[in-house]
């Protein structure tokens, strides 16, 4: 079995050179990056990415688990019909130094097209874990994704509040996602 620590995405993002030669870039952010906004920005505004959908389906030996006891955070699954809402910064390349630390358990830059709510486009960076990446843990039912969420705890504090955070900024931005309301629900349940 590979070590969680070969999931450490830092140099490959490092090399990503897409928009080297750009003062200023939009990034896409799904999961924590709406929320738990520790980075400088020039402006934000909701976007849409198509045939990407939202799924706990990653896990966090970093920030919302241990090693020993991972917890499962978002990553992208690709979906032909399926969008995905969140929030688009704008930002200057510098920021990637702490971004790239923040999402290095697996998560790679990948390029996107983001829609505005006027309708406007632009090309976008969006962290990914992919299934081959070390830490992927993948689909399982929804009560088992539930009960790990509520039991994993990590650097970075429980992963019960970083599905609950997820959960109200998606609520802010008045975005749909059975998923994340189906575990949301179960959640609240179990107490
Ligand atoms: C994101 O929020 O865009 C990536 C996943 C995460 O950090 O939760």
């Amino acid at each position: 079995m590979q070590s969680f620590r070969e999931a450490d995405t830092t140099a490959r993002n490092r090399a990503m050179n897409y928009f080297a030669s750009h003062q200023r870039l939009w990034l896409f952010g799904y999961g924590s990056l709406i929320y738990k906004v520790d980075f400088p920005f020039l402006q934000r505004r909701p976007a849409v990415i198509r045939g990407w959908e939202r799924r706990f389906w990653q896990g966090s030996h970093d920030h919302r688990g241990t090693p020993a006891a991972p917890g499962r955070v978002v990553t992208l699954v690709e979906s032909a019909d399926a969008f995905c809402r969140g929030m688009a910064f704008e930002i200057t390349p510098d920021v990637f130094e702490h971004l790239d630390n923040r999402e290095k358990n697996g998560y790679l830059r990948v390029v996107v097209d983001v829609q505005f709510a006027d309708g406007a486009c632009e090309e976008a960076l969006v962290y990914i874990a992919g299934p081959d990446n070390p830490a992927y843990l993948g689909p399982a039912s929804e009560a088992d994704i539930a009960a790990q969420i509520n039991h994993a705890i990590g650097p970075s504090g429980l992963n019960r509040d970083y599905l609950l955070h997820l959960a109200d900024a998606l609520r802010d931005l008045g975005a749909e996602d059975a998923h994340v309301f189906g575990l949301e629900r179960l959640l609240r349940k179990q107490g």
